[in-house]
Parts: structure tokens; sequence; C-alpha cells
């Protein structure tokens, strides 16, 4: 794979390709990693193409069916990604940063904002020159989203008020886009000490919550309890990095009716949420 030959340019371009809030944690994550990559100094480029695409074309992460693209191209002259990195760098939690510095969940989540946008990656690294990840989204009516169709069968919400409780503020945002989109009401919360007083202050106005585990002050399942004692048939829905029997075994005492992987996305989503619901009427 060669650096040079995906030299950018400065061509600029509006067009409809998806939500605000994910193209927006996208570009983030790509350039908060090409900043980490070059502690030492570096160029970082930020381009964006229309970019017909005549037939089906293979990248290093997907493939491209023909139709017109907008391509977003992040690049840095950092110090490469060696192939073991390249291998796994895409899964959730993977990271070469210290504890503590990344959760390794950056790329993780770029991925499946891209795949529910219809799209394909494409990544050109070489070690020693530098790193081009390339966005491929196709513009919006351009192309069949075969993804898109599959949301479009998911079970659906009926307006139900999901309490959605994340210390990670952009994971709250994240979620209550796709939350919405299936038809919910979401109200976000990045502290799991706020979610509490809200929901004891009106047991009553969620039909059902939606935590992760892992925050400082009170865990998800923590959480899951005190919610349980102020209202006992409150459907509670985990979400979690990892899933271990351990977890599950802790999620169940409380009353957690389901533990779901991060990150999530409609198709993991949809399934558990309409279930968890069905189970508390
Ligand atoms: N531009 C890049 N140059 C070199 N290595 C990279 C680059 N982008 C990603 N990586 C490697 O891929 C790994 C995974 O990236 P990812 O964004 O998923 O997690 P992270 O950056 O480690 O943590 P977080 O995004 O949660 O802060 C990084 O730890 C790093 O080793
Ligand atoms: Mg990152």
């Amino acid at each position: 794979m060669g650096v040079e030959n995906l030299v950018v340019d400065g061509q600029r371009d509006a067009a409809v390709v998806g939500d605000a809030t994910q193209l927006h944690q996208v570009v983030m994550n790509l350039c908060t990693n090409a900043a980490h990559a070059m502690e030492h100094g570096g160029v970082l480029t930020v381009a964006i193409h229309h970019v017909e695409i005549p037939e089906r074309r293979l990248l290093s992460h997907g493939t491209l069916s023909p139709c017109l693209y907008i391509r977003l191209v992040v690049s840095d002259t950092g110090p490469g990604i060696p192939p073991t990195v390249l291998e796994r760098m895409f899964d959730p939690f993977f990271t070469t940063k210290g504890a503590g510095e990344g959760t390794g969940l950056g790329l993780s989540l770029v991925h499946s904002i891209v795949a529910d946008l219809g799209g394909a990656i494409d990544v050109a690294t070489k070690v020693g020159e530098g790193t081009i990840f390339a966005i491929w989204l196709p513009v919006a009516g351009q192309a069949a989203r075969p993804v898109a169709e599959t949301v479009r069968d998911l079970p659906r919400g009926n307006g139900e008020a999901v309490m959605i409780v994340d210390d990670e503020r952009s994971l709250v945002m994240f979620a209550e886009e796709t939350l919405a989109e299936l038809g919910y009401e979401p109200t976000g919360f990045d502290s799991s000490v706020d979610a509490l007083q809200a929901f004891s202050a009106d047991p009553r106005r969620f039909d059902l919550v939606l935590t992760d585990e892992t925050m400082p002050d009170l865990s998800g399942t923590e959480l899951a309890r005190e919610i349980r004692r102020l209202r006992p048939d409150i459907p509670i829905v985990l979400m979690s990095g990892y899933s271990g029997a351990q977890l599950t075994e802790r999620a169940h005492a409380v009353g957690v009716s389901d533990v779901l992987r991060k990150p999530l996305v409609s198709r993991n989503i949809a399934e558990p949420l309409a279930r968890a619901l069905a189970a508390g009427r």
C-alpha cells in the first residue's frame, strides 16, 4: 500500500450523506487519532471530494457499488500503522494507548457509523511515512443503502420515553440519535447520579432505562438496583464494552433484562429494546 498514490487535493463540496452528529464523530475520531500519532509534530490533512464510482471497487475495508460518493480523507505524516495493529484496530476496545489514555472505541465507532450510512473505509499506511483514512459515503438518494433498508425492517418504538445513561457524552448523543431514529423519545444523561435524581423525581416519566455499566460514582448495575427499588416494573437494559458471565450474573441479579455490547447500532439495539418493553407490559 503506497501513501504517495493517495495525495489529497482541497476540493470542497457539500451533499447530504448522513446526520451531523454521526459525521462529527467520524471526523473527530480520525483527527484525534492522527494528532496522537504525530506527538512529535507532522502534517494533518482533511479533505472532501465528490467521486463518481463507475464500477464495483474493492477497498481495504469494504466494497463500493457504482454510485456518487463523498470521499472524506484524513491523512497524517505519523509513524504509520504496523500490520499487527492494522488487523485489530477496528475491534472495540483495541488500543495501543496506556491505561486511562484511550478506550479503543474510536475506530469501532467510526466503522459502525460508516456501515450504517452504507459506506466503506479504505486505509493506506506505510510504517515510517504516515497513514491515510478514506471514508467513502454514498450521497443520499444516489445509492441503494442496504443497511438503511434493514433499519426500516427493524422493530420500532412508538414514542416510548427512554432514559439513556453513559458517562461519555458523545456516546449519549449517538445513542439518542439511534433511538430517535427507531421511533423512541430518548433523554440522555452523562452522569448516573443525575439520572438517578431525575428518575426519583418522577419514576413514571420513563418507559425504559438504557444504561452503560462502567461509570464513576454509580455503576450501571448499581443504578439499576436503585431504579428498581423506586419502580420494580421498569425494564432496564445494560450496555457494556465487554460482556462476561460475571457481568451478566450481576445484571440479572438487579433485574436487568438484557446486556448489550457497545458500540450500539440500530441493528443490535432494536430487538432487545422492543423485547424488554414487551416483557415490561
Ligand atoms: N492515524 C493513526 N496512526 C497510527 N496509529 C493509529 C492511527 N489511528 C489509529 N491508530 C491505532 O489504532 C488504535 C485504535 O484506535 P482507536 O481510535 O479505535 O482507539 P484509541 O485511539 O486507542 O482510543 P480512543 O479513540 O478511545 O481514544 C490506536 O490505539 C492506534 O494504535
Ligand atoms: Mg481514537
